[in-house]
């Protein structure tokens, strides 16, 4: 079961600094020369991002969890259902692969809570392609707290947090190949474009 109405939905995942989101304005910008209708986007977004993504606040795996579902359903609804159901392109930066890596494996809340959250404020709904964007660990945290002083709540959360997130999204590519690709994103940014195309390509109907 792929997503609803006649659009396409690609997400784009990873750790921190793994450049998503050059990559995500890239393909939109390639799908659009091709006179294809794009809706770019991110989660988490709305009022609730600054509670998750700011701050140094420890709260519950649970409650983190909870927060970005929270922040999921309003984007669902806002967002992503209505353009999918227009027929565009949706490229969302991050979605619940995120959550399932974040709060399910690094901070231990396991899969199964977060696989019955989906259920639950997802349901049947999947992204038809997902491009998870793997980079060395020490790499991705260098750019990324270079690139923002607020945002850093994630980031500051050690070495070894983020080692086990890198394992999850890859554990999470191995159990589900027919919907992620893993691209290399320790390359120069048009080579790493031009990997995310050709995974595009090759698993959707781009002309
Ligand atoms: P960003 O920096 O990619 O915009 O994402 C914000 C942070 O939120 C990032 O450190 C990852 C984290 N996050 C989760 O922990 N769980 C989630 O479900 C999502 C969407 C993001």
């Amino acid at each position: 079961m792929a997503a609803a109405g006649a659009g396409i939905f690609v997400t784009f995942e990873g750790g921190e600094g793994a450049g998503k989101s050059t990559q995500l304005g890239l393909l939109g910008a390639r799908l659009r020369t091709q006179g294809k209708g794009v809706v770019e986007t991110r989660e988490p977004g709305g009022p609730i991002r600054s509670l998750l993504v700011q701050g140094d606040r420890a709260w519950m795996p649970m409650t983190e969890a909870l927060l970005h579902f929270a922040a999921r359903a309003e984007h669902l609804a806002e967002t992503v259902l209505p353009a999918l159901e227009d027929g565009s392109w949706v490229l969302c930066d991050r979605f619940a692969d995120s959550t399932m890596a974040y709060q399910g494996y690094a901070q231990g809340l396991g899969r199964g809570p977060v696989e019955k959250l989906y259920e639950l404020v997802v349901g049947r709904l999947r992204p038809h392609l997902t491009l998870i964007l793997d980079i060395p660990v020490e790499l991705g945290l260098d750019r990324a707290i270079r690139r923002d002083v607020r945002e850093t709540r994630y980031e500051r959360m050690g070495q070894d947090f983020h080692e086990k997130l890198r394992d999850a999204f890859r554990d999470i590519a191995r159990r589900e190949p027919e919907r992620c690709v893993v691209i290399n994103a320790d390359q120069p940014v048009e080579d790493v474009h031009e990997a995310v195309w050709a995974a595009v390509r090759r698993r959707l109907t781009v002309a």
